[in-house]
């Protein structure tokens, strides 16, 4: 493939012969729902706080609620986030939108800027920390500043500037060496990871701040995010970025283990749907809860590896070039093997989400499961990983 410029197909057929997964009961795909919920927004503008607005999901969430005419606070201090993402975001709302947006630039672990991004705001939605297992099992101490002391910084100055509902980010990680499927919110297994235990420590306090000081925190348990704007660079990227990067450059493609690991793949525009649910939520039983946010289904790496090529194979071709004559215009055909090499330390074996809590008590919905979600991913992710190789 290396030395050939892709362009994107315009119309996309549907004829993935994958095998889909069921879409559990009352989880009904529903693509108006975020347009519903941005016209709540637009009819009761409020104050947000966006934490780690630099980072991928992060600038998801500044860019839906500028979109809908909300004023939004920003903090980040670039540690895994970039300069590009915010400055994307903005050309994404246009000057209306851009004038609603603050940011603050700054460390978390620093108290100060905590309390200095708090002043005026109606919502938190905390998103900054240091993710991946593997960095948190290579350097504990400064992963726990970010995703313990930052954490805790973040929600007392929350609650000392008036702040009540104070959303964050929790992850799928706490539920251990549990084997139970799917994973139900109250039942957690022993932690394998560093950062496992940081996000159940921010679980254990999102519990005692709600009891303590009477604030609405609600924790919300991710399940392997995936979307535009999710990095695809550095060693501890994402496994679909990374996958991409790697085919299209044909370097090798590494399964950890067996390949038949599997996951709750989620995408972008669920969390951001959730994230907002919990921001307006008046049901109280939410308050001082975590919830799973995920879509219901389960997909093995090896699933997920053949539905990446299906959809590179079906939604990209050649583009014209001199140097390519002969080629240009063909459709692209993907079909490297992936190299299978051992289990990575601190893995969940199998991940699959029970949602039943958040929809009942937020009326949580996902719009995207993972076929629908990678459609619409697949292209962000050839234009940027190119991008970033031109550069
Ligand atoms: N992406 C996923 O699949 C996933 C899964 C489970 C949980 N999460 C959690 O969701 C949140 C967002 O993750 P993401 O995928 O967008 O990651 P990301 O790395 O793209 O974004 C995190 C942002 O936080 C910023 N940040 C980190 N430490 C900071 C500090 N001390 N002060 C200020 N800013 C700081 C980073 O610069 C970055 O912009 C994190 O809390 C993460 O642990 C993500």
């Amino acid at each position: 493939m290396e030395g050939f410029d892709l362009i994107q197909i315009e119309k996309m057929e549907n004829n993935s012969k994958l095998p889909r997964q069921e879409i559990p009961p009352g989880c009904k795909i529903q693509n108006s729902k975020l347009d519903q919920l941005g016209e709540a927004l637009r009819s009761d503008p409020k104050s947000w706080l966006v934490t780690g607005n630099a980072g991928f999901i992060g600038s998801n969430l500044t860019e839906f609620l500028l979109k809908h005419n909300q004023k939004v606070v920003g903090v980040d201090n670039f540690s895994t986030g970039y300069r590009h993402n915010i400055e994307d975001v903005l050309a994404q709302v246009g000057d209306e939108g851009a004038k609603n947006f603050t940011f603050i630039e700054g460390d978390i672990a620093d108290f100060e800027t905590c309390e200095k991004a708090c002043e005026g705001v109606d919502i938190v939605l905390h998103q900054a920390a240091l993710g991946s297992v593997p960095r948190s099992i290579a350097d504990p101490i400064t992963s726990n500043r970010s995703n313990v002391t930052g954490f805790l910084n973040m929600l007392t100055a929350a609650k000392e500037a008036g702040v009540k509902r104070f959303v964050y980010a929790s992850s799928s990680s706490v539920y251990g060496d549990s084997k139970e499927l799917p994973k139900v919110e109250e039942r957690t297994g022993n932690l394998l990871s560093p950062y496992a235990a940081m996000k159940m420590t921010n679980e254990l306090y999102g519990g005692v701040f709600k009891r303590t000081y009477d604030m609405e925190t609600i924790g919300l348990r991710y399940f392997n995010v995936f979307g535009r704007r999710q990095d695809p660079n550095g060693a501890y990227a994402a496994v679909i970025p990374k996958w991409v990067g790697s085919l299209l450059s044909d370097e090798a493609v590494y399964i950890n283990g067996d390949g038949e690991t599997s996951r709750d793949f989620t995408y972008i525009d669920n969390v951001i749907q959730m994230n907002i649910l919990s921001g307006l939520t008046d049901n109280p039983e939410a308050f001082g809860e975590a919830f799973n946010v995920a879509v219901g289904g389960r997909n093995t790496l090896n699933e997920l590896y053949a539905l990446i090529k299906d959809q590179l194979n079906k939604q990209f071709k050649i583009a014209p070039s001199e140097n390519t004559p002969g080629v240009q215009n063909s459709p692209i055909r993907i079909t490297k093997e992936p190299i299978y090499r051992d289990f990575r330390p601190g893995d969940i074996r199998h991940s699959n989400a029970d949602i039943s809590k958040a929809q009942r008590i937020v009326g949580y919905a996902p719009t995207h499961d993972i076929y629908q979600g990678m459609e619409e991913a697949i292209g962000w992710y050839v234009k940027n990983i190119s991008d970033a190789a031109d550069n």
